[in-house]
């Protein structure tokens, strides 16, 4: 059988995006059916840049499906930082585990993996490129808040230049039916063209791009808030300047629809005030959740365990 991996939000069909959202909400609503599934499996995180939500969920799923996790939280505890290349990190762990989630911080990173790993490997996020377990967090949330993944007007606000969690979520829901996105940050901050170009207007998806959060939140069913991405500035004084641009808080909500969805991929920093969180319409804590049941989901999904032998 041949491995699969998930490198691009796309990878996985629109028919297989559905059948994992129908698995996550099974495996959060029966979770002892499914804790042993994964047995004897053990999965591989190996993060070579922070993080709190993606390594833990991961690690948490895989222990929730019976099975047992092993890595590294920072690549400079591993052989990485003698020079070792990715390559032959990704070969040596394969034969040590029988699924591997890696982020890295150099976009592409996960294509050099995925080429040389014998067993599934995932993009847990290559720089500011892609995070396509993230965008199935996304993609379960909007779901389970909408009942649907088309006909919606989705409003991405603050880092859409380095935010890969932006750029995989876009290209996953131009896949559906009648989905508008609005674009809103400083013009330094903007979406990327490859996906104005390649993405939007190949597959004629309505799109407008604003610097104001006022104007455009009364229209939005969804506002995806972002964090200014630190990491990936080369001037600190660029990112203090741009890093307040937007601050979501209850007088801002007042414009908005009473059923808008808050998302926030997190960690956040200053860009959504804490008083949101009680807020009816913040989803963003359990959008974390989530994270969990999808990745327990996309584990069984890339190890081929069939469902009816959990
Ligand atoms: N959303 C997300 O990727 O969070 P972490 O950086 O904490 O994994």
């Amino acid at each position: 059988m041949k491995v699969r991996h998930l490198i691009d939000p796309c990878d996985l069909t629109v028919k297989e995006v559905e059948e994992l959202i129908k698995l996550a909400n099974l495996l959060e609503k029966s979770p002892d059916k499914y804790n042993s599934c994964c047995q004897n499996k053990i999965l591989a995180t190996l993060f070579f840049e922070p993080s709190t939500r993606t390594r833990l969920s991961f690690e948490s799923a895989m222990h929730r499906l019976g099975g047992s996790a092993i890595g590294f939280a920072d690549g400079n505890s591993s052989s990485g930082a003698k020079g070792e290349s990715i390559s032959d990190t990704i070969r040596t762990v394969s034969c040590y585990a029988d699924i591997i989630a890696m982020r890295h911080p150099k976009e592409g990173s996960a294509y050099v993996a995925a080429d040389v790993s014998e067993v599934p490997f995932i993009n847990a996020g290559d720089g500011g490129h892609y995070h396509p377990t993230q965008t199935l967090t996304d993609l379960l949330t909007i779901y389970n808040l909408k009942n649907k993944l088309d006909n919606l007007v989705i409003g991405f606000c603050g880092d859409l230049k380095f935010g890969r969690t932006v750029h995989s979520l876009v290209k996953a829901m131009a896949r559906y039916k009648n989905i508008s996105f609005i674009f809103i940050s400083p013009p330094e901050l903007i979406i990327p063209d490859y996906l104005k170009k390649e993405v939007l207007e190949k597959s004629n998806i309505k799109y407008y791009e604003s610097t104001s959060l006022e104007s455009e939140i009364p229209k939005l069913d969804i506002l995806y808030m972002t964090r200014v991405q630190k990491e990936r500035f080369f001037n600190e004084s660029d990112y203090i300047r741009l890093k307040d641009t937007y601050i979501l808080d209850s007088e801002k909500l007042t414009l908005a629809k009473g059923d808008l969805s808050i998302m926030h991929p997190l960690p956040r920093v200053n860009e959504i005030s804490p008083e949101v969180d009680s807020d009816p319409r913040a989803a963003y804590f359990m959008q974390a959740r989530y994270g969990v049941y999808i990745r327990m989901a996309l584990i069984i999904k890339l190890l081929g365990i069939k469902e009816d032998l959990c």
